[in-house]
């Protein structure tokens, strides 16, 4: 597998990076998974607290069922796995610093989207948490325990081609020193 990876430079990764809806037939391994899964626990995280679990999803029973009861995740019936990226609320954590496990969730999911066009796999974020009716379908699918959340699932798939990163930098959006 490892040959077959080209490591680019973090910028042009960052740059690069979109999201991929539609993928080739191409088995995505789960050596390739693990990759992901490790960048993704390589996120930053609140009081190094690491509140997240990861769900890989291979079987196409799973991938189909998730295709069906997400109205903006029709993609996963076509990807090679996906990756359910849960979080873990903290109760110890003083005040509101318990809800931080969601900005960690989402630097896992980014890390996971970068690894990804890393290794020139194509990837999307489907957003899950906070919507109530997609935490419960996911919960059911993935028998996940009523403690724990569905942040995200990340499709995944060896990309047809199609997609282009999008120029999004606006500098009108930036302020020096005050707004
Ligand atoms: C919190 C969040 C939720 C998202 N949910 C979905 C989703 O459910 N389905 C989907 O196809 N894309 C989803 N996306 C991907 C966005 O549509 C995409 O990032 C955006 O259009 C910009 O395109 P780019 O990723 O190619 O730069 C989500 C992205 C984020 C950050």
């Amino acid at each position: 597998m490892q040959e077959t990876f080209k490591m680019d430079d973090a910028l042009s990764v960052i740059h690069n990076r979109k999201s991929v809806r539609k993928y080739t037939d191409k088995p995505v391994e789960k050596e390739t998974m693990h990759v992901l899964i490790k960048a993704a626990m390589a996120a930053c995280t609140s009081a190094d607290k690491r509140p997240w679990s990861f769900i890989g999803i291979t079987e196409k029973s799973k991938l189909f069922g998730l295709s069906n009861a997400l109205k903006y995740g029709k993609m996963l019936k076509d990807a090679g796995a996906a990756i359910a990226v849960c979080g873990i609320p903290q109760p110890a954590m003083p005040d509101l610093a318990n809800e931080f496990w969601v900005q960690d969730c989402a630097a896992a999911t980014q890390n996971i989207l970068l690894a990804a066009e890393a290794i020139q796999l194509g990837a999307v974020w489907i957003g899950i948490y906070p919507m109530t009716d997609r935490i419960l379908f996911v919960r059911q699918i993935l028998q996940i325990p009523e403690d724990v959340f569905p942040f995200s699932i990340v499709s995944l798939g060896y990309p047809c081609g199609i997609e282009k990163p999008k120029n999004k930098y606006d500098e009108s959006k930036i302020h020096w020193n005050q707004w």
